[in-house]
Formats: structure tokens, sequence, C-alpha cells
């Protein structure tokens, strides 16, 4: 199971800290502490803003709550809930290159997450890693495919080449997704059950184009 879906792999954390934290100006820090709202095609509302220390319980109440399929299929296996070392490490991806991002219902109704987005580039890597989970109850609405293009638009405004997931062979709706935004499928010869979805972002850009502001979005200090 990898980094991005356990946050297990001693590898991408020890490079990780290598790394010294690159201040914010106070324009990224004030774009930064915003939520954007965002209207999906059916017209609900949606806050999304880089994920907060303080996110740690409401990020494992949206694991709880995803049906068994959607945690096995976010986890690439039979998970119930995270150890909270690896729910605070996910509240706090505070290095250059890894981020966060939370979206929230916004209709005043209180501060429940309703899907999270991570992205990883390796030090040195042009590879950028993203996984991502939407309660079900909101699946199927748009949201998927929004978290999706901002994770590619920071992914291309950090300057990596290639924009990439790892996912069950039998994620239909991953799958579906990925291919609707562009992505190639891969058989990896390590293990059966995944597919690799990759897409090469020095490809021309479809859609509109990605806010440079994306790209200096960090996590909000608690
Ligand atoms: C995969 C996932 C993120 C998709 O999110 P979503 O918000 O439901 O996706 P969207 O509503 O943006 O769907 C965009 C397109 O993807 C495709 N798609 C999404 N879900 C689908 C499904 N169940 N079956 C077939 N196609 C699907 C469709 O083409 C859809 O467009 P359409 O609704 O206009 O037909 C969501 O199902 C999920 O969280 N699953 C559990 C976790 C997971 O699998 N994560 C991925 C591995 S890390």
């Amino acid at each position: 199971m990898k980094l991005i879906h356990r946050l297990r792999n001693s590898r991408l954390r020890a490079v990780a800290r290598r790394h010294s934290f690159r201040a914010m100006s106070d324009r990224a820090a004030e774009f930064a502490a915003r939520s954007v709202l965002f209207c999906l095609p059916g017209g609900e509302a949606v806050a999304v803003r880089p994920i907060r220390p303080d996110d740690a319980g409401r990020l494992q109440q949206h694991f709880r709550g995803l049906s068994e399929q959607s945690r096995h299929n976010r986890f690439l296996g039979a998970v119930n809930e995270l150890t909270p070392r690896e729910i605070a490490r996910l509240a706090r991806m505070d290095q250059p290159g890894e981020l966060a991002l939370v979206a929230s219902a916004a209709d005043g109704s209180g501060d429940a997450l309703v899907a999270e987005a991570v992205h990883v580039i390796a030090p040195g890597s042009m590879r950028c890693e993203f996984a991502l989970s939407v309660t079900d109850t909101w699946q199927r609405l748009g949201l998927g495919a929004l978290l999706l293009r901002l994770i590619e638009c920071r992914a291309r405004l950090l300057g990596a080449r290639y924009l990439f997931g790892d996912v069950l062979a039998t994620n239909t709706a991953m799958k579906c997704l990925a291919r609707r935004r562009g992505f190639l499928l891969r058989t990896p010869v390590t293990d059966a059950r995944l597919i690799e979805i990759v897409k090469d972002l020095a490809l021309p850009q479809t859609g509109a184009p990605c806010d440079e502001r994306f790209a200096q979005l960090r996590p909000i200090a608690a």
C-alpha cells in the first residue's frame, strides 16, 4: 500500500523532511486561508480549502462515514479507519510539493467534510501522485472531477510532468473519471489488483486556465 494511501512509505517521508519549509507571502497566506466556493453542475455549492491540523477529527469522520466499498477503493484495501498518527499526518501535509484539500458543503449547516484530495510530488521528481475520496451521498455530482482538476492545476503549476494515481482495477468510478479527465490507464507489473492512471501534463491543457495562486497554497496553520 502506498504513501498517499496509508502514509507508511518511509522513503518519501524522509526525503520530504529534508526540504525546508518556505514562508508564504502575505497574499498567498490570505488566499490559502479563504475557502474558495464552487458551484457544481447541479447547483450544489461546495467550499474548498487546504486542510488545517484541526481538521483531523473531521477527516477521520469523513473516512469513517464512507461506505465500505468507497473506503476500500480509497485505501486500496480493507481499512476501517486510519490511526491517529496517519490522520494527523494527512491533516498536516506541510512540505513543499504536497497538499491536502478538503471540500465542505457550503450550506451553512456546519463544517462536515464531503470530500478530500491529497497530492505529493516527491522532491526531485517529475511525478505527482494523488488520491481522493467523495462522501457517498455527494458522489456523482461533479465533486471528484472538480477536485481532480484542482490537483491537476497544482501539479502543472508546481512543474510536475506526470500526474498519476494507483487505482483498484475494479474501481469503475475512478477509471471512468480518469478517462474523462484525459488519463491513460496502465497495468503495472507489480500488483495485479491495481492499475496506474497517468496524465502527461506536457500535453495541451483543456478547459479553463489554472489560477496561478493554486501553486502557492500551503496548509493553514491551526
Ligand atoms: C471516484 C470518485 C472520487 C468519483 O467522485 P465523484 O464526485 O462521484 O465523480 P464525479 O461526479 O465528478 O464524476 C465525474 C465523471 O466520472 C465518471 N463516474 C463517476 N462515478 C462513476 C460511476 N460510479 N460509474 C461510472 N462512471 C462514473 C462519470 O463519467 C462522471 O461523469 P457523469 O456523472 O457526468 O457521467 C468517488 O466515486 C469516490 O470517492 N470513490 C471512493 C474513493 C475512490 O475510489 N478514490 C479513488 C482512488 S484514490
